[in-house]
């Protein structure tokens, strides 16, 4: 997965799309590449992921060892941007028309939201560009999209391919071809669907993976299982605390041990209940998506959160490559 160029991060909101992107962002750059990470959201996550104020369109180089007592680590880099689309049309035009860099000036600005927001796929192709750009021009060995949820990927990844049939002539048709070309190359391309195992979350995944496919040339990398849940417990222990919730036994245990331990066995029962929930989930997910990675973040207990947590999602993303 690492070895592609592109890669797209999205899923269902709130199942962790910042977190993989962020954590797959940081292991790539620890070995050694050199990793572009774009916020295409908007909220600031990606910023927030890495506890830097403020990240814009330029992109802004981030320190890959935080501890200086540690060697450095190989020879990759790291930086974010957020995605502007009124930016990335003010660059394209700066670099294929070779106009002066503009600044957001009253007429342009107006002219650029009307027609944005009446053509559809304006704002995407701005967005997706960019991206494609940076990777043609090799300015990275990797750019991963913090994309946005299920709905407005699909949209995203297909609009070079609708812009190209909607305008036929030269000028436009060949600015998208080479769009085209990457985002439907699995070896530079691809796609990581996040989600958790639960009811929703997989429904939703397997519908976005059917459209993905139906609607757009781009291929599935991957799809991210997490908050995946440890296995605590043997099967012969669960049966044990079911014999000793059961009757009297419970009873007898709280006399001899003391009635903390009725608590124990209740939060062992919902750990193994929880689990066993998200097994059948996740079974589902695995039968109907046959042939597609599955990758398993764990759940992170302790509440991490910006940097620490990044650093961590890295680890786990990185054993699990
Ligand atoms: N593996 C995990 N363990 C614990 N908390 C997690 C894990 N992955 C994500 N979270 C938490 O869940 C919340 C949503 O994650 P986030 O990456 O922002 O989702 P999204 O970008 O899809 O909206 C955040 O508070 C994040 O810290
Ligand atoms: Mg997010």
């Amino acid at each position: 997965m690492l070895e592609r160029r592109l890669l797209f991060v999205t899923g269902k909101g709130g199942v962790g799309k910042t977190a993989v992107s962020a954590g797959l962002a940081l292991a790539a750059a620890q070995r050694g590449a050199s990793v572009l990470l774009c916020d295409l959201e908007g909220r600031g996550d990606v910023a927030a992921s890495f506890g830097v104020g403020d990240v814009r369109f330029a992109p802004r180089p981030v320190a890959l060892q935080t501890d200086p007592s540690k060697p450095a680590s190989g020879q990759g880099s790291l930086s974010l941007m957020a995605m502007d689309t009124e930016a990335s049309l003010r660059e394209y035009l700066h670099l294929n028309l070779r106009l002066p860099l503009l600044g957001r000036i009253g007429p342009l600005a107006r002219t650029f939201d009307f027609v944005a927001d009446a053509a559809p796929g304006v704002k995407e192709i701005l967005a997706v560009g960019k991206l494609a750009w940076e990777v043609r021009e090799r300015n990275y060995d990797l750019v991963i999209a913090d994309s946005p949820a299920s709905g407005h990927i699909v949209g995203h990844l297909a609009a070079p391919q609708a812009i190209a049939e909607l305008v036929q002539v030269g000028l436009i048709r060949s600015q998208t071809d080479w769009m085209l070309d990457i985002i439907g190359d699995p070896a530079q391309t691809g796609v990581v669907v996040v989600t958790t195992a639960e009811e929703m979350p997989v429904t939703e995944t397997i519908e976005l993976l059917a459209t993905l496919r139906q609607r757009t040339t781009a291929d599935i990398a991957a799809v991210v299982v997490n908050r995946v849940l440890p296995e605590l417990f043997t099967h012969r222990d669960e049966a044990l605390f079911g014999e000793l919730c059961e009757g009297d036994a419970r009873r007898v245990l709280e006399a001899e041990v003391g009635a903390g331990v009725g608590v124990v066995l209740d939060a062992a029962r919902l750990a193994t209940g929880l689990r066993r929930r998200a097994a059948g989930h996740h079974d589902r997910l695995r039968d109907v998506e046959v042939g597609v990675p599955l990758l398993y973040l764990p759940e992170r207990f302790g509440g991490d959160t910006g940097r620490a947590f990044s650093e961590w999602t890295a680890t786990a993303l990185d054993e699990e490559l």
